[in-house]
């Protein structure tokens, strides 16, 4: 039996004069689910987000929350929490009054109105600040409330555009911890908008990655990381070392490759598009190569030899640059491991397996 869908949207579109903004945008969102919106500034995740919120109309295709036609109906009648980037809090209003906000609208008894108040500045972990104003908040704990305030009416769809954003980057780790957290427990359906694709990584059941205001691919954390759809998508998520070069020969099960430089490389498919001769662009995680001083007797790994160019402590790696023919390649070594022991200047192989190759045609610019 399948799983309850709580969000369909359905070929939705969207411009604003000749710019079309979102185009053909397909999508089911399943019961409880956290799905995030992921793509560079000006992709078009608020203005998608507007749409299943009701502050903006698709021009085509149709929306559905809980299984109910959306196309102009109000806003206030989505059974929406809703969380922004910039705090909106009202400033007059104190903390209680704020939170209590959208159950007054829908006329909730005031005993019970105190009681689920209460609660759920519980679930937020700021018991004791029912009567303070906002500005006696820090930034981090006006977000808090912010979240307590979509989630007190219990609404079926919970809508975060980009709600960490605005605070430093320890706050930012400790409020994704607890967004997770509450997400999980509350079971609330969840759509969460955001460029940082650590957040995504982090807090999603799945991904939509957007580009230009198309859907590049959507699929679990895992899939987007290694089973990227495109080049855009592979460069989006982490980082990645790009060398260019040619494909020689393809087999069922390897791709036989050769570098500007002439090293020859073999990589596993990927399920991408590729014919023997094209032009590529290959691709290889820094986390993914480990350096030798010797090169392997080994024929299953690739292989190539560079010279180290700069090495940088980070604390939980080592990060090392690699200088192969016209190309720098990254490294990424675990603190504990050899890192300590490298020299600047240092002659080096750098190995990593076939299945850590992404290779895509590569674009005529
Ligand atoms: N009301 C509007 N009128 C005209 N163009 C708009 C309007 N709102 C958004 N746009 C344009 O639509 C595109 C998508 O905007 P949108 O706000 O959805 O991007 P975003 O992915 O949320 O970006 P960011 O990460 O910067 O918030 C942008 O090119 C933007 O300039
Ligand atoms: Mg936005």
């Amino acid at each position: 039996m399948g799983k309850n869908i709580d969000v369909e949207l359905k070929n939705i579109q969207k411009s604003f004069g000749s710019n079309v903004v979102v185009e053909n945008f397909n999508l089911q969102i399943e019961q409880g689910e956290c799905v995030s919106f992921l793509g560079p500034s000006g992709c078009g995740k608020t203005t998608t987000l507007n749409m299943i919120a009701g502050f903006l109309e698709p021009d085509q295709g149709d929306l559905f929350i809980k299984g109910k036609r959306m196309n102009g109906m109000p806003s206030n009648k989505r059974e929406l929490g809703m969380v922004f980037q910039t705090y909106s809090l009202f400033p007059h209003m104190t903390i209680f009054e704020n939170v209590a906000y959208g159950l007054k609208l829908r006329k909730t008894p005031k005993s019970e109105m105190q009681e689920r108040v209460k609660k759920i500045l519980e679930v937020v972990k700021l018991p004791n600040v029912a009567d303070r104003y906002p500005k006696q908040l820090s930034g981090g704990q006006r977000q808090r409330i912010a979240i307590a305030r979509a989630l007190v009416t219990e609404p079926s769809l919970l809508l975060l555009d980009e709600p960490l954003s605005n605070l430093d980057a320890k706050l930012r780790e400790e409020l994704r911890d607890e967004l997770k957290r509450l997400q999980q427990e509350i079971g609330v359906t969840t759509i969460f908008v955001t460029h940082d694709q650590e957040e995504a990584l982090y807090l999603s059941n799945r991904i939509v990655v957007l580009a230009n205001g198309k859907m590049e691919q959507v699929g679990t954390p895992w899939e987007i990381y290694n089973r990227p759809a495109s080049e855009f998508v592979h460069t989006f998520i982490g980082k990645s070392n790009r060398m260019y070069g040619i494909l020689e020969e393809t087999h069922p099960s390897q791709l036989r490759l050769r570098t500007e430089e002439g090293f020859a490389l073999s990589a596993s498919p990927k399920g991408i598009e590729l014919r023997t001769g094209d032009q590529v662009s290959m691709y290889v995680r820094p986390e993914r190569i480990q350096l030798a001083q010797e090169e392997s007797a080994s024929t299953d790994m690739n292989s190539v030899k560079g010279q180290v160019k700069l090495i940088s402590f980070l604390g939980a790696y080592t990060e090392c640059e690699v200088t192969v023919g016209k190309h720098t390649i990254t490294v990424r070594l675990l603190a504990e491991q050899e890192g300590g022991a490298l020299k600047q200047g240092e002659t080096v192989y750098l190995e990593w397996k076939p299945e850590d190759m992404f290779v895509f045609p590569r674009k005529v610019e």
